[in-house]
């Protein structure tokens, strides 16, 4: 394959509101190219509370997004979302990387709410526990088998073949990692704001020392706006977007359903401290469709008090601009950085 052309990776990202779909090409000195991206239209509730259903919808979702963004690759990476997976911090006893296997799926057992023999585990020792030199923490990672298997064939149904399988935090900050340089002192919240859910993930030094999903998301601040001003569906949406130039006072209304989303942070970032696992939050990066809601990066920034942005997951990835034409790339970007961090993985690469 010297000569051929190199692989190109598709990054599928089975959000519960659309569909994204990302296809990177390698080029040298580990950089890429965004060849294709697609975004489904809206799946309408065929996804709800991380469950699927309604399949067909689903799979016939992808197969047409695929079809006309003209995605030929069928190996892509996905996520299994929200509810299927278990993400925990455990502490036990320092042992090499060779001993820890099996102590961790022992261990594992007291705190996966499952049966071990129904739950695929994944771990990474993250390093000495902060209070306890004779410790470490183990980043532990678990699906249930069922889950992630319904998942797969979900894909397969689709036409596609899955290959790796990543957890959405976790693919986020995989996309924020190779498009900015984090200083190692840098305590960075990412927040992947979505339409039922928010991924939050505290990282330094590439180590996810939190990781929590919320039941924030579009949704909140849409049925907030709904229930305020008495708007349909559709008109909350558009306003919510800050569309509809209808000059009601959202400010306080999208405040109000950003401040779970805000103490789980404030909770989040003492217990860190407490912990003595990581200083306070210096630095806010937010994706996912609903950062572009207007008030939400001021609000976390002012609330804070640090910077606080809207990611571009394409800092580094170079694009023709034709490929956005007549849209804006930071309007669609924040939606697609799931997408590129699924794309970025390689078979083999762990978390
Ligand atoms: N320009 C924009 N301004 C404000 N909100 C937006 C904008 N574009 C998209 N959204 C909102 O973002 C949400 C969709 O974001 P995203 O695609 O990240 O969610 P998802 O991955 O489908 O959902 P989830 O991850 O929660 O299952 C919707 O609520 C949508 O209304
Ligand atoms: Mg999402």
């Amino acid at each position: 394959m010297l000569f051929g052309k190199k692989q190109s990776l598709v990054g599928l990202d089975i959000g519960s509101h659309t569909i994204k779909a990302v296809e990177l090409e390698p080029l040298p000195n580990r950089t890429f190219r965004l060849a294709r991206w697609g975004i489904s239209a809206p799946l309408a509730e065929a996804i709800v509370d991380g469950e699927i259903m309604d399949r067909q919808l689903v799979t016939d979702s992808i197969s047409n997004l695929f079809e006309s963004r003209g995605i030929r690759s069928r190996s892509v990476v996905a996520a299994v979302s929200g509810r299927a997976v278990i993400v925990k911090k455990i502490t036990m006893n320092r042992l090499s990387a060779e001993d820890a296997q099996q102590a961790v799926y022992w261990e594992a057992e007291q705190h996966v709410p499952y049966d071990i023999n129904d739950v695929s585990l994944d771990f990474e020792i993250l390093g000495a526990a902060p209070n306890d030199p004779k410790q470490m923490q183990v980043l532990l990672v678990a699906a249930k088998k069922d889950m992630v298997m319904s998942f797969g064939d979900l894909i397969r149904e689709a036409g596609l073949s899955p290959a790796v399988v990543d957890v959405d935090s976790f693919a986020a900050q995989n996309a924020l990692e190779a498009n900015y340089d984090f200083a190692p002192a840098d305590v960075i919240a990412i927040l992947n704001i979505g339409a039922e859910i928010t991924n939050i993930n505290i990282i330094q030094a590439g180590v996810p020392y939190f990781t929590k999903d919320l039941q924030v998301g579009g949704n909140t601040f849409i049925e907030a706006a709904q229930r305020k001003f008495g708007l349909s569906q559709a008109e909350s949406a558009a306003a919510v977007r800050g569309e509809s130039g209808s000059g009601l006072e959202l400010t306080p209304v999208i405040e109000g359903a950003c401040e779970g989303l805000a103490t789980a942070l404030e909770r989040a970032q003492a217990y860190l401290r407490t912990s003595g696992e990581a200083g306070a939050i210096s630095r806010i990066m937010l994706c996912g469709g609903s950062a572009l809601t207007p008030g939400v990066p001021e609000f976390l920034g002012r609330r804070f008090g640090v910077a606080t942005e809207i990611a571009n997951p394409l800092t580094r990835v170079s694009y023709d601009p034709a490929l956005f034409a007549g849209q804006d790339v930071m309007k669609v970007a924040p939606l697609l950085t799931v997408g590129i961090g699924l794309a970025l993985r390689r078979v083999g690469d762990k978390r």
